[in-house]
C-alpha cells in the first residue's frame, strides 16, 4: 500500500512562543500514535525547536523551501546542508505561494530538486492550476508540463524520495476545496503521467496529496477517493485539534 501523508504546512505563521504552544498542543492530543506519517513544516527560524520537541514522537519536521546551492552568496537562503545539520530531511518545494511571490520557475524547481535529491532529503513537490488554467480546460496539461519540466528527468530510483502534492491554486486558503471528483481526476490523470514518463511501478507507489482549504469537515471524503494518498494542510494545520482530526480522517 502507498504511504498515507498528513502534512501541515505553517507557512509564515507563529514566532517561536507559538510554535512551542502548538507543538504543546500537539502533543497533548496525540493520544495515539497516528496511522499514517505525519508532517509539519514550521518557518525556518522554528525548525531546530520544532525538531527538538518532536524527537521523541514519530512526527516528522519538514522546511517550506531551500536554495538549490550547496553554499555561498545568497544572502538569506538556506542549504539542503544546513537542514541536515539540524535533523531536517524533508523539504516542500514549488509551493504555488513561492512560485507566485518569489517567482519560482519550473527550470528551477528542477534544480532545487536534484539538489535535495543528491542529498538524499526527501521532497514535497507542489504543483497545480491556477482558476484561469481551469476555466480554459488547461489544467490536464499546464500540470503535466509543472511535472515534465521539474521532475521527470529525474531517475526511477530518485522517485522513492519524492511525495506529490496537487495544490489547485484556486482552492488554497480560499475556503474553496476541489471536489474529491475533481481531486480523484486530477491524481489519477498524474498517475498515468507518472506511468507514461517514469514507470509503473513509481505510479503505483508515489504518495499524491492534495491540497487546498483541507478541513476536518472535508478530509475524510477527500482521502477516501483512490489516488489521494492524504493532504498538505494550510490554514486548519494552525489549529492542533483540527489538524490531529485531519490526521484520523482515514
Ligand atoms: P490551505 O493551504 O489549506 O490554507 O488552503 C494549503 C497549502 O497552501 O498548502
Amino acid at each position: 500500500m502507498r504511504e498515507q501523508i498528513v502534512a501541515g504546512n505553517w507557512k509564515m505563521n507563529n514566532d517561536l512562543a507559538e510554535t512551542e504552544e502548538l507543538l504543546g498542543e500537539m502533543k497533548m492530543q496525540m493520544v495515539k500514535e497516528p496511522e499514517v506519517t505525519v508532517m509539519v513544516a514550521p518557518a525556518f527560524t522554528n525548525l531546530y525547536p520544532t525538531f527538538q520537541a518532536l524527537k521523541d514522537t514519530p512526527v516528522i519536521v519538514a522546511a517550506q523551501n531551500m536554495h538549490e546551492s550547496e553554499n555561498g552568496a545568497f544572502t538569506g537562503e538556506i542549504s539542503a546542508k544546513m537542514l541536515q545539520s539540524i535533523g531536517v530531511t524533508t523539504v516542500i518545494l514549488g509551493h504555488s505561494e513561492r512560485r507566485a511571490y518569489f517567482h519560482e520557475t519550473n527550470e528551477q524547481l528542477a534544480k532545487k530538486v536534484d539538489a535535495a535529491i543528491a542529498a538524499e532529503m526527501r521532497v514535497i513537490f507542489c504543483f497545480g492550476e491556477e482558476l484561469e488554467d481551469r476555466k480554459n480546460d488547461k489544467h490536464f496539461s499546464l500540470v503535466e508540463s509543472q511535472l515534465k519540466e521539474a521532475l521527470f528527468h529525474l531517475s526511477e530510483d530518485a522517485w522513492k524520495n519524492i511525495i506529490l502534492a496537487y495544490e489547485p491554486v484556486w482552492a488554497i486558503g480560499t475556503g474553496e476545496t476541489a471536489s474529491p471528483e475533481q481531486a480523484q481526476e486530477m491524481h489519477k490523470h498524474i498517475r498515468t503521467l507518472l506511468k507514461d514518463n517514469v514507470s509503473a511501478s513509481v505510479a503505483e507507489n508515489t504518495s499524491i496529496l492534495y491540497g487546498g482549504s483541507v478541513k476536518p469537515a472535508n478530509a475524510r471524503e477527500i482521502f477516501a477517493k483512490e489516488d489521494v494518498d492524504g493532504g498538505l494542510i494550510g490554514g486548519a494545520s494552525l489549529k492542533a485539534v483540527d489538524f490531529l482530526e485531519i490526521v484520523n480522517s482515514f
